[in-house]
């Protein structure tokens, strides 16, 4: 038997680095906020498994009243299968023979649902179905303004579905709808009533095909920057809310009632020349593509280019000594955790947990 970890009830001061980190209470609130949210509501919460891949925290968000997980990847399903999860839904394309027979089996061990959006994905995901003789959920995706995949709207998805119901062993269990085009508009009125039209597409459709006598159980979308307003309308069943758990800076921007309880600890390795500081994490420890990371309780210095592996070079620092230790505050969540293997948890600047990112760099 493993013993126990010698980082908890370490002090931060003294981990190595860098080391991601997670506030145990600013995590929780946001799950308690999330939550409350939804509790009356008759849309549930379905949260994004690919913010932070981590077992503890889904269970931990399915404990707060969530209704199942939503995925990205197949792996990342598996991973929650084989630790329990029995409600899941990968809410992308399940592509090539190999997978869509690692789907049907996923099937015969927990209630999975699966994006399509034409013939082939469908057609494909059944056979497989009829020889693993399991029965997998099939969400039609519509293409409500991303430009990503998904049917269009109306009588697309109308002819789609019609074809799929004579299917074996699938279940058309209603349309995933992603608004990902607009999660990211800062003015928030704007967003909101973008974000609605653009999902009242995917209502309209589901009333066309519900019209002419087929059952959409489902509609399932939406972002952690859209969760009150797209959360709020008649019509969306399920909400695929991921960031709020942990929170990164790019989204306290947008929905600043959240609290941004992910960092990376990093530290100060050299003081070359003065106002330097070269700081011992790059592009393999902390995501960058919606810009470089702050850093708290220092809100004006910048961080002026990011593009090492291992390195950060700040040119105008305050008066950081060799091993100071600093909070780096991702702009990406999603994928800073799919860089680490584990997340150690803290309070109080005391490290109380270490949680395993199982899905880490699951990507199949
Ligand atoms: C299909 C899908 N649903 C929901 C989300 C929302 O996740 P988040 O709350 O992290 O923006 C995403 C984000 O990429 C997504 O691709």
């Amino acid at each position: 038997m493993a013993g126990i970890d010698q980082r908890i009830g370490m002090k931060l001061s003294e981990l190595e680095t860098p080391t991601l980190l997670l506030d145990r209470g600013a995590c929780e609130r946001n799950l308690l906020r999330m939550a409350s949210f939804f509790k009356d509501r008759s849309s549930k919460l379905r949260p994004h498994f690919k913010n932070h891949k981590c077992v503890t925290l889904a269970k931990k968000q399915i404990a707060a009243g969530a209704v199942g997980m939503t995925c990205a990847k197949l792996a990342e399903a598996e991973v929650l299968v084989e630790h329990g999860f029995d409600d899941v839904l990968i809410a992308n394309q399940v592509v090539g023979k190999i997978k869509t027979q690692r789907l049907a089996k996923l099937a015969k061990r927990a209630r999975i649902s699966v994006a399509i959006d034409c013939m082939e994905h469908a057609v494909a995901i059944s056979q497989s179905a009829v020889e693993e003789s399991s029965t997998v959920n099939l969400l039609v995706e519509v293409d409500i303004g991303m430009g990503r995949c998904g049917v269009q709207p109306g009588d697309a998805a109308l002819e789609l579905v019609r074809n799929i119901v004579k299917l074996p062993n699938i279940r058309f269990a209603g349309l995933q709808a992603y608004e990902g085009h607009l999660v990211n508009v800062l003015d928030r009125e704007e967003r909101t009533l973008r974000a609605q039209a653009a999902m009242q597409l995917a209502i309209e459709t589901r009333d066309l095909i519900q019209s002419v006598g087929y059952k959409v159980f489902c509609i399932s979308g939406c972002s952690s920057s859209t969760y009150d307003s797209t959360g709020a309308l008649d019509g969306v069943d399920e909400i695929q809310a991921g960031t709020y758990a942990t929170m990164d800076k790019q989204y306290k921007k947008l929905i600043p009632e959240f609290e941004i309880a992910l960092s990376v600890l990093v530290r100060v390795i050299s003081r070359p020349v003065a106002h330097k500081a070269v700081i011992d994490v790059g592009v393999k420890g902390a995501g960058c593509e919606f810009g470089l990371p702050g850093i708290r309780d220092f809100p004006d210095v910048e961080i002026p280019f990011f593009l090492a592996e291992e390195h950060c070079v700040i040119n105008q620092c305050p008066d950081w000594q060799v091993g100071q230790l600093l909070h780096f505050i991702p702009t990406h969540a999603c994928t800073t955790c799919n860089l680490h293997r584990e997340i150690l948890v803290y309070e109080n600047d005391i490290v109380v947990e270490v949680w395993p990112i199982e899905a880490s760099g699951k990507l199949t």
